[in-house]
């Protein structure tokens, strides 16, 4: 029954009629267009729907709104005004204290509910008031240093320091010679498709990269602008469209600045050309004489001048890039190297709608989808009048197992799945191994196994274990990594509307090329019928569910021509349907000599499939609900990946120099649950046991972890960032740091052994009665070649630090006979503001290398320079992740 409110918000009056049960959340949202507390958990346990009521941040998520009346409400939308920022949004913009911002309203709203309290908050009283908000993404710190900022009290230390590199590879330059265009241009070698000078004094850049909070837009808008002679502000970048943007695949594996941000530098060198050709005629005045300057083409000599957008605004260049134009070198960047904003900061910390969960469409209608209750369920029956009566319910839609309904207002639609749900009769089983021998199952099932050469799975018999007749020790152990999960922060999301036969998706996918094709597959439609542009969705870190619910909403708009479907997936379908990170188990072995030298090496992987990506290959798919449809497509089955260090054995193989080494892959294909590909894929593992192993050897041989390391790497950049790392920590040779349970861990990889080199410090303590391990202090050093932005990336690096040491200490799925049983933030905990350490990172500079790929590069090294730095606090080694304190206790207290 509805009644009629008077609701304060933001300082006006709002008259509703709702139901009184009516959470908040989808009032603000819905009703008001207050896109900023964002629909995250709906469990009120993560802290992204909170507002202020009477100045205190309270989750608005399941808050009726019967409770709110009289009080007054504050949404992020009230804090401040577009002109007028609120001190904590400034403060969040000044310290880029986000990535992909979908934390950002609830953090500030928190934020600004402890200064409400406390005028001068002590870092460990901001730290424990973020306590219920989360961030996937990791800037716990960053929002710590914003809050300092508003209060008056920043930090002095800067986040990042940039160091100059060693150029130890005189010559490779990023672009080497005219004519040699970077693979993404000659794919889409239109000029027109990556860049467009607009009548406004802007231009619009393209790429076939999206943006998930990892700054690429940013970035790249950077790299044009540098070429062009533009100040950043006059790049717009437009959203990633299969109708206009080049198609550069997935935007995956930290290969965005390689691939886009090459081309765009190629394309953006050769229109700046093209347009100074131009000038040269109209101004007739010599082209060498020409200079550029935010635009602006200009003759010193003759003061004649001109602009873009007056010789060549709305025009297309309608031809091929060439290669002809020179990109500058590196002593002509003036933004290139140098900090920049993102881009999206305003949006994100004033709440503007920025994501395809904000996205309102007129005549728009929401959808819930009732999953299966565990991998092995099929539908057998389903009562719908009880949803079909509920209010607003305009649609139950079922196609064999899939079940879903569409209503009115998105409350309704939560309502009605679960009065679907509880009338739904499954049949099945899970069909999963116990837990407690998940192990057991993934290194006792069938296996193709394949040595390793160069990085490479090879054919044919495996070589046997390397163990030389001179070794004076011999060291064996088995690191073990569970499933884990991408849980993201917001549900998988999309939007869809089929109008005529034509099908339009706004989804937060990272290939919107791709899923068109998957898409168009699972309809049995023409692929030229689907029209995929993409919109922001949380961080993903990795293939999360954002394509299969792409999926659910094409399925949904089919089901009701003609009016945009908006659908979101349910906490407990994110947390037990995505796609996880894969178990894997590594098994070590080397052999040292009488000197302390590693002599032999040997390392086994058995892993689960790391790709599960939508392939339509066979006529299977990758997409859940077309695997439960009643003419169903059969999952794509898993095979080994046979390119260089790829899915399993990415990183498996050391950048150490050993005289002897064997490295086996065993691709176990038996998968128990869904699996692909999560942020680092096999690099977080293989490093975690190859970093943890070189510990464990130091030990042995009696040699500082540091020194043990450096004596067997030659690589000069490899040696240089673990320098550079230990030099920040303070860390001296063979010295302990002070302090009762106390440590100190270092480890090291080069991403893929090919791009971003980074070491990891780690100081923390180890409570011995709780097990409790307590991160106080993480020093990142890294080297990504020449930097575009070393505020982002650095950013990047410890967002990646944090979420790594968050798997490490906190996290794995759970299961028994009945699914999966890690549901939610309470069931799937994960690192919280107060366990996080303070962060520096070092940023070694190479100005006029190539782009070194740098968003999983803190991924590996951080679980061995956890698991090391315990070693050191209490002589225990873990070698099971996650490093739970039950887990730390039975290690300090074995039975
Ligand atoms: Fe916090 Fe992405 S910035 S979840």
């Amino acid at each position: 029954m509805k009644k009629h409110f008077e609701l304060k918000i933001n300082s006006r009056i709002h008259h509703l009629e709702v139901d009184p049960d009516t959470p908040l959340i989808y009032i603000l949202r819905n009703d008001l267009g207050l896109k900023g507390a964002k629909l995250a958990c709906g469990k009120e346990q993560c802290g992204a729907c909170k507002v202020l009521i009477d100045g205190q941040a309270v989750p608005s998520c399941k808050l009726p709104v019967r409770d709110v009346e009289g009080m007054e409400i504050t949404t992020i939308e009230g804090l401040g005004t577009a002109d007028n920022l609120h001190p904590l949004q400034q403060a969040f913009m000044e310290e880029q204290a986000l990535q992909c911002g979908f934390c950002t309203p609830g953090m500030i709203i928190t934020a600004q509910a402890l200064l409400n309290r406390l005028r001068y908050p002590t870092d460990d009283e901001i730290r424990e008031a973020l306590v219920d908000d989360l961030c996937r993404c990791g800037v716990y710190d960053r929002v710590r240093r914003a809050i300092r900022l508003r209060i008056a009290r920043p930090l002095t230390d800067p986040a990042f320091q940039v160091i100059p590199g060693e150029r130890s590879q005189p010559g490779a330059e990023v672009i080497r010679s005219t004519g040699t265009l970077p693979y993404s241009l000659q794919q889409n070698p239109d000029l027109d498709s990556w860049l467009r000078i607009n009548t406004d004094g802007t231009v619009t850049l393209f790429t076939g990269k999206v943006e998930f909070g990892q700054g690429i837009k940013t970035a790249l808008a950077q790299i044009a602008a540098e070429e062009l002679d533009l100040s950043l502000e006059r790049i717009q970048v437009a959203p990633t469209d299969t109708r206009y943007s080049p198609d550069e695949g997935l935007t995956v594996s930290s290969m965005s600045l390689e691939t886009s941000g090459n081309a765009i530098r190629c394309a953006a060198a050769e229109a700046r050309q093209i347009l100074l050709s131009i000038a040269f005629e109209e101004l007739e005045v010599p082209l060498e004489r020409l200079t550029v300057k935010d635009g602006t083409i200009s003759d010193p000599q003759t003061g004649r001048s001109t602009t873009y957008w007056d010789i060549f605004g709305g025009q297309r260049f309608g031809r091929q890039v060439t290669g002809f134009a020179q990109p500058k070198t590196p002593e002509q960047h003036r933004l290139v190297g140098q900090p920049a904003k993102n881009l999206d900061l305003f949006d994100k910390v004033t709440g503007n709608p920025c994501f395809v969960h904000d996205l309102d469409l007129p005549s728009m209608v929401h959808a819930r989808v009732v999953r299966p209750p565990h991998y092995g369920a099929r539908l057998i029956s389903v009562e719908t009048d009880p949803a079909n009566s509920l209010p607003g319910v305009l649609k139950v839609v079922r196609d064999g197992s899939f079940l879903a309904v569409i209503a009115e207002r998105e409350e309704q639609a939560v309502a009605a799945v679960e009065a679907l749900r509880a009338a739904a009769q499954w049949a099945g089983e899970p069909g999963f191994p116990p837990q407690t021998a998940l192990f057991e199952h993934l290194m006792g099932q069938p296996a193709q196994s394949y040595l390793l050469v160069d990085g490479n799975p090879v054919e044919g018999p495996l070589a046997p274990l390397e163990t030389p007749a001179d070794s004076v020790q011999i060291l064996e152990a088995t690191y073990l990594r569970p499933y884990q999960m991408h849980a993201s922060l917001g549900p998988s999301a999309a939007v869809a509307r089929m109008d005529n036969g034509e099908l339009m998706v706004w989804a937060h996918s990272q290939g919107v090329y791709p899923l068109r094709t998957n898409i168009a597959q699972a309809l049995r439609i023409s692929q030229d019928q689907v029209r995929v542009v993409h919109m922001q969705g949380p961080g993903c870190y990795g293939h999360n569910g954002a394509d299969d619910a792409a999926l659910d909403a094409a399925l949904l708009a089919r089901a009701l021509p003609g009016q945009p479907v908006s659908l979101k997936w349910l906490r407990e379908d994110e947390h037990t349907w995505e796609p996880y990170g894969p178990a894997m188990a590594m098994k070590m072995q080397a052999s040292l000599s009488a000197d302390g030298q590693v002599i032999a090496w040997n390392h086994d992987v058995w892993s689960y499939p790391h790709f599960g990506r939508p392939r339509s290959k066979d006529g299977t798919s990758g997409l859940l609900a077309a695997w439960h449809l009643a003419d169903p497509f059969p999952a794509t089955k898993p095979e080994p990946s046979m390119a260089p260090e790829v899915g399993e054995h990415r990183n498996a193989t050391p950048l150490y120099s050993f005289p002897r080494s064997r490295i086996v892959k065993h691709f176990v294909s038996n998968n128990p649950l869904r699996t692909s590909s999560m942020r680092g894929l096999g690099a977080y593992a293989n490093v975690f046991a190859i970093e943890s192993f070189m510990d464990e050897l130091a030990y042995v041989a009696g040699i500082d972890p540091v020194e043990f390391r450096l004596h067997h790497l030659g690589d000069k950049r490899a040696r240089a960032v673990i320098n550079a790392a230990a030099r920040r920590a303070g860390w001296q040779s063979g010295e302990r740091i002070q302090g009762n349970g106390r440590g100190r861990g270092i480890a090291f990889a080069q991403y893929k052994n090919r791009q971003c080199y980074a070491a990891v410090v780690v100081e923390l303590s180890v409570d011995r009665t709780s097990g409790q391990v307590s991160l106080e202090r993480a020093v990142i050093a890294a080297d990504a070649g020449q930097i575009v932005n070393p505020d982002g990336l650095s950013n990047q690096l410890e967002g990646g630090f944090l979420q790594s040491a968050s798997w490490t200490l906190k996290e794995q799925v759970t299961f028994d006979e009945h699914g999966i049983t890690s549901r939610d933030w309470d069931s799937y905990p994960v690192l919280r503001s107060p366990e996080a350490p303070t962060i520096e990172t070092v940023l070694v500079n190479h100005p006029g290398l190539p782009f070194l790929g740098s968003g999983e590069g803190a991924q590996g090294p951080t679980p061995a320079a956890i698991a090391n730095a315990i070693y050191d606090a209490v002589g225990i080694r873990l070698r099971e992740i996650p490093f739970t304190p039950e887990k730390v206790q039975a290690a300090l207290s074995p039975s």
